[in-house]
């Protein structure tokens, strides 16, 4: 088995804020990948736009440092580096007044693919993309690409999209969602429709419940003021889970094509129900020995937001009726893993005497950081004694079963970066998905902020407070344990 690299068109990337963190960290050293891959054809170019006065030379030598420093292995090929290096430019431009469009605009080809990644504020959104066009950069065949946060409520995402609607059309948006850029991700998708086995089993006649769960090692240290703002809810739940929650629960697209998945997606985020305020539990972290609490670090000390959130809801249609879905994410939790696991119902009727013991086939499927699948059967206990069960996983990581082809190192932001170049929506959130998100959230949240809810406290390193482990337990279920 051999990865294909399908090289993308020569191109012209804008990146407004083009000396921040993200790009320094991800979208660069991600092009540089790409570009080592053999995926980013030569003469294209990446031009980093932004407020400060640096030449081309300096920019280069800038994003020579940030590439060293966190583009992993590859950053020691330099004759790669040097190549790519030299695709890169520089332009100074204000982003409210009229310095460096001109400029801009010069630089620009116009006959090759112009892409404009806006890793700004999104205050700044309707600026660029008015400056964009009253300097005559973008056209109609531009592309746009924005990042999370996309907005903090629905009003607020409304007017974003209002605001982008205004210069660009909606096939020309790309809203980024890292989590839809992630190789196992997308690999939901090929589980459940590219394969018999499982998709006619995948409905409230046979699944009991469906777990998902983010859980981050991390916490909030050092990004305080903006999390405290946000919470997990929408920092994670509106937008990361949304999504898995979506891949999970959808009707098959009759194509894969963007609009045709986007348009499932967006049935399963309209059938959500509301939830009862006693199927959300939300969780704040505590100090530990050496380790700040989640206050500290956020340098709030009466912040009310939650650092851990998990919620029980449903779906209401056919496929779905009366099936919880539980979805957890949380910080400083005891290990980095994602999960989603179909828990499937119990036999209805057990041949084998004394065998009381509940026995249930529970696929699940690692997104990080061990990708894989296990699927949990259950067969005879080896040896004399009679007929006794005993529930085993088919395992399967994929590093094993793939080999070299299983590391392959693509991060979501260089695989949805060469989406928006080969013009490919699929992997990204439509406008209506992004409002839809945030009408089901709001009320969420404003329902805990009314009744002045205050998040529990949990230990670092633990799976999230007690209360979450009693939501399940009253229903007679329970969380799968958080280890990598
Ligand atoms: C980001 C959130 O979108 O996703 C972070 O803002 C979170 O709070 C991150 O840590 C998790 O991403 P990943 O790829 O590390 O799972």
């Amino acid at each position: 088995m051999v990865s294909r690299v399908i090289p993308v068109e020569e191109f012209d990337l804008v990146i407004f804020g083009g000396t921040g963190d993200l790009a320094r960290r991800k979208i660069l050293p991600g092009l540089f990948r790409r570009f080592l891959s053999g995926q980013m054809p030569e003469g294209s170019r990446i031009i980093g736009a932004a407020r400060g006065e640096m030449d081309s030379e300096g920019y280069r030598e800038m994003i020579r440092e940030a590439i060293a420093e966190f583009g992993g292995d590859e950053a020691k090929d330099k004759d790669g580096l040097a190549k790519f290096i030299d695709q890169l430019h520089y332009v100074t431009v204000d982003a409210k007044g009229d310095g460096g469009w001109k400029e801009l605009h010069d630089l620009i080809r116009f006959d090759v693919i112009n892409a404009f990644y806006f890793s700004v504020a999104p205050s700044l959104f309707g600026d660029l993309a008015q400056r964009l066009h009253s300097n005559k950069i973008a056209d109609r065949k531009s592309r746009v690409v924005v990042e999370k946060p996309f907005g903090r409520d629905l009003e607020t995402a409304k007017a974003l999209n209002a605001t982008l609607a205004k210069h660009f059309k909606e096939d020309q948006i790309y809203r980024i969602d890292h989590y839809l850029g992630k190789e196992t991700v997308q690999n939901l998708m090929a589980v459940r429709f590219g394969n018999m086995l499982f998709e006619p089993l995948w409905n409230n006649h046979y699944v009991d419940h469906i777990q998902i769960t983010v859980a981050e090692t991390v916490g909030v240290g050092g990004r305080g003021a903006y999390y405290d703002n946000a919470g997990a809810m929408r920092d994670m739940v509106q937008n990361h889970l949304m999504q898995l929650l979506c891949l999970i629960a959808m009707e098959p697209p009759a194509v894969f094509d963007a609009d045709a998945v986007r348009d499932e997606k967006l049935k399963v985020i309209r059938a959500l129900q509301p939830i009862d305020p006693h199927h959300i539990v939300r969780g704040q972290y505590e100090a530990a020995k050496k380790s700040p609490s989640y206050r500290e670090d956020a340098e709030n000390p009466k912040s009310f937001t939650e650092s851990f959130i998990a919620l029980r809801c449903e779906i209401a249609n056919w496929r779905w009726a009366g099936v919880p879905f539980y979805l957890r994410t949380g910080k400083k939790l005891r290990a980095r893993t994602s999960e989603i696991a179909v828990v499937f119902k119990d036999i209805g009727h057990s041949i084998f005497p004394g065998d009381e013991k509940r026995h249930r086939n529970i696929l699940a499927i690692q997104l990080q950081p061990n990708e894989g699948m296990q699927l949990q059967v259950t067969i005879k206990e080896p040896g004399p004694g009679g007929m006794r069960l005993i529930d085993v996983p088919l395992d399967m990581t994929f590093a094993d079963a793939l080999g070299p082809d299983a590391e392959d190192s693509t991060d979501a932001y260089e695989r949805l970066i060469m989406d928006v170049i080969r013009g490919n929506q699929t992997l990204f959130m439509r406008g209506d998905e992004v409002e839809a998100a945030w009408a089901w959230t709001d009320p969420l949240i404003e329902g805990w902020q009314e009744r002045n809810d205050v998040p529990k406290l949990y230990e670092q390193g633990s799976a999230g407070p007690e209360d979450a482990m009693m939501m399940l337990h009253r229903e007679d279920r329970k969380w799968r344990e958080i280890k990598e």
